[in-house]
């Protein structure tokens, strides 16, 4: 299917959005309530553009492309809304980017700044809001919210746990997780995906990343999460060499078995990358007491052991154990190593037990 995006002329797949088909070709459309993940929104009018021959501007992000489409992106028409759109979203609330946690990686943020917008031209007096820290990983800033759905989307819809929702009517809508009650007392996994897709800092994590890092200070090293067999594919951020947070990858996530979500484990449970409590040597146990050890006297003691538990009570008083943390070929040696060198079948699997 042919179209022309801003006297560009595009080829696309027919089902596509507007949006997609410009982010396919590198076209600029801003999108602050649609996520490639959650699909159709329409709620905020970020992204509205001209088309050739239609009364009025259109949701990008919800406007199927047709074949010899003609589109703009940046009339100034549709500069004009989009202003009033950054606009109406920077007089509410209390946007403090000097200090939030999102700034650098806040699409509200973009946006102005592609808009040129250095204040707002209307601004309404609110009370703040006090932060909802009761969360173990995630603090919500109820002043920073845009009520762009995202969250609601992802808690409803992509991990179906169902906790947040729009409350409330009229000028008091908010988000709340469950029957309006603080996060950490409501029904929340903490499974990271609201805070994910948060357009903007109403959402962040809490831990490392807190610590004065600014996203863009990080770098970013795909992995595949050491928790359980799934494989989901994780963006490790680092600082200096050290853990700040872990992400699901969003790149190409259609192909990946995570499909760009993580639960609680890959999304909070890897900062002990850096702990001090981690076990950097094996332990033997001398006098009673758990004393570091090289490889060689670790190996030749367990060695030793199992030789003579198999001599004592024959090779079927042993049994070995494995993990869904290794990876399959190291699950592969160690039954190998059961069957072939000890003689027993007796091999087992953590995500059995
Ligand atoms: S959420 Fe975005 S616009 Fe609001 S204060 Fe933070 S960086 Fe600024
Ligand atoms: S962390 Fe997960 S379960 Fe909790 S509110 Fe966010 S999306 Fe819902
Ligand atoms: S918390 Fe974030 S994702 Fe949820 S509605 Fe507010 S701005 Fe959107
Ligand atoms: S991104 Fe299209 S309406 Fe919000």
């Amino acid at each position: 299917m042919k179209l022309t995006i801003d006297g560009r002329s595009i080829e696309t797949t027919a089902g596509r959005t507007i949006l997609e088909a410009a982010r396919e070709n590198g076209i600029y459309v801003p999108a602050l309530c649609y996520h490639p993940r959650l699909g159709k929104a329409g709620r905020c009018r970020a992204c509205v553009v001209e088309i050739e021959g239609v009364r009025g501007l259109k949701e990008a992000c919800a406007t199927p492309v047709r074949e010899g489409m003609v589109v703009s992106t940046d009339t100034p028409r549709v500069l004009e809304v989009r202003r009033m759109v950054v606009e109406l979203l920077l007089s509410e609330g209390h946007h403090q980017c000097l200090s939030c946690q999102a700034s650098g990686n806040c699409e509200l943020q973009q946006m102005a700044y592609m808009l040129g917008i250095e204040r707002p031209g209307l601004l309404f007096e609110t009370a703040p809001e006090p932060l909802d820290t009761s969360s173990e990983g995630i603090v919500r800033e109820a002043d920073k919210c845009i009520q762009c759905g995202r969250c609601v989307a992802a808690c409803q819809n992509l991990v179906v746990n169902e906790v947040l929702a729009f409350g409330y009517r009229g000028h008091a809508a908010r988000v709340i997780a469950d029957e309006d009650r603080p996060l950490g007392e409501s029904s929340c996994v903490l499974c990271g995906e609201c805070v994910q897709v948060c357009p903007v800092g109403a959402l962040t994590l809490t831990g490392p990343r807190r610590a004065r890092v600014r996203p863009y200070e990080t770098t970013a090293t795909r992995v595949t999460c050491p928790y359980c067999g799934v494989g989901c594919q994780i963006n490790m951020h680092t600082k200096d060499n050290r853990f700040v947070y872990s992400e699901a990858c969003e790149e190409n996530w259609e192909r990946h078995p995570n499909q760009g979500m993580l639960c609680v484990k890959g999304r909070f449970g890897l900062d002990f990358v850096d702990s001090p409590d981690r076990l950097r040597a094996p332990l033997v146990r001398r006098d009673g007491k758990l004393v570091e050890a090289s490889w060689d006297e670790a190996l030749d003691l367990v060695a030793g052991k199992l030789k003579g538990i198999k001599e004592a009570h024959g090779a079927d008083a042993l049994g070995f154990f494995t993990s869904a943390k290794v990876t399959n070929e190291e699950n592969y040696a160690l039954q190998k190593l059961a069957r072939v060198v000890f003689g027993t079948n007796n091999v087992d699997h953590c995500a059995r037990l």
